[in-house]
């Protein structure tokens, strides 16, 4: 068997799975998460927390890591991770995660997950790592000397994902490396010790990617991202200030009208209009009339999400109890997991 597949041969294995997952859901296990670095805002929610919540519908097994240990690779604070953490089970069940079908938890409360790392860093060579485009990326973006997590975190996101032997990840065509190195490192563990694990299935979602304000890519670090958190008056001055151009007459142009086509793609998203309709529908009323109807669309769409949210906020412990009986759970299957690690490399004493 290859090493290597090619990005056309995972197109096609996610091709294979989607089909058989709408005739029989329960086969699959799903495993994503989130870093918790700040609010969960409309990028994330239209790239793939609706995925994840038609996922858990359809009946999908669906796991939710918050990848706490996550934030440590190209930051030095953990200042406000409690809180962050708390916000996204909230941001969560806002959004229609429901856990008593999807299993939420942190990363640094399950060591048996932790504990994988050993044998599957020993499956997995120094310019592996080093290779991985992700871990250079982000390397070059911290302004950080590369520390060992950074370059050890896709052999830790292996472990998030097969500690529960999950079969397929929802990734953007960016984190089809990661995958790659998780096939890997399960195929190796499987070929040298004894067949434990699944070799999971990246999921290509058709990523809806939901621009920025000013048509980068939404980000919080950009100053850019609606949070669902927002209220609607800071939603409307966040829209009231993005950039747009002097062009009064609006028409959808994302490479020469980046702000402007950035707004109509939130108000097409967000209305399931077309983003040439709401164009036209403007006209040359310009640039404050679409960021009227932005503004609308946007907190209009979010109503729902937000009062939901509010209701969650105002009972902490509740929030906290799901987040420990989700935690209660992923110990059990990892601590199962572990067990039969070690009785494949003969380790149980
Ligand atoms: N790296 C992902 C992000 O930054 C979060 C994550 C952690 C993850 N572990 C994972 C995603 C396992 C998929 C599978 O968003």
């Amino acid at each position: 068997m290859g090493t290597t597949d090619t990005f056309l041969a995972q197109k096609k294995m996610s091709d294979e799975v989607k089909a058989d997952l709408a005739k029989d859901p329960s086969r699959y296990i799903m495993l994503t998460g989130d870093r918790p670095t700040g609010r969960l805002h409309l990028g994330h929610f239209f790239g793939t927390i609706k995925e994840r919540v038609r996922l858990q519908d359809a009946g999908v097994h669906t796991n939710i890591v918050i990848a706490d240990y996550q934030v440590i690779t190209d930051r030095d604070t953990t200042a406000d991770i409690h809180d962050n953490v708390l916000n996204m089970v909230i941001d969560y069940l806002a959004c229609g995660i429901d856990p008593e079908k999807t299993m939420i938890f942190t990363h640094s409360a399950i060591p048996p997950l932790n504990q994988l790392m050993l044998p599957f860093l020993s499956l997995v060579s120094e310019s592996e790592l080093l290779r991985n485009p992700t871990v250079k990326a982000e390397k070059d973006a911290s302004g950080h000397a590369l520390t060992g997590l950074l370059l050890t975190y896709p052999v830790h996101q292996a472990c998030d994902i097969l500690f529960c032997k999950g079969n397929i990840v929802p990734v953007g065509k960016d984190q089809l490396p990661h995958i790659e190195q998780t096939r890997q490192i399960a195929r190796r563990f499987n070929e040298r010790f004894a067949p434990v694990f699944p070799e999971p299935v990246g999921l290509l979602t058709e990523a809806v990617e939901i621009p920025g304000l000013d048509g980068r890519k939404m980000s919080k670090s950009y100053g850019n991202a609606i949070s669902l958190s927002a209220t609607e008056e800071e939603t409307a001055k966040l829209i009231k200030k993005s950039k747009t151009d002097p062009e009064r007459m609006i028409t959808f142009d994302p490479d020469e009208r980046p702000g402007v086509s950035a707004l109509l793609t939130t108000a097409a998203l967000t209305t399931g209009r077309s983003e040439q309709d709401i164009a036209e529908e403007i006209g040359d009323a310009g640039a404050g009339a679409l960021k009227a109807y932005v503004t609308q669309s946007v907190n209009g769409y979010l109503a729902p999400i937000r009062e939901r949210r509010r209701e969650l906020e105002r009972d902490i412990p509740f929030i906290e109890d799901i987040l420990y009986e989700g935690n209660e759970r992923a110990l059990c299957v990892a601590q199962a997991t572990l067990d039969e690690v070690r009785d494949a490399m003969g380790m149980s004493y």
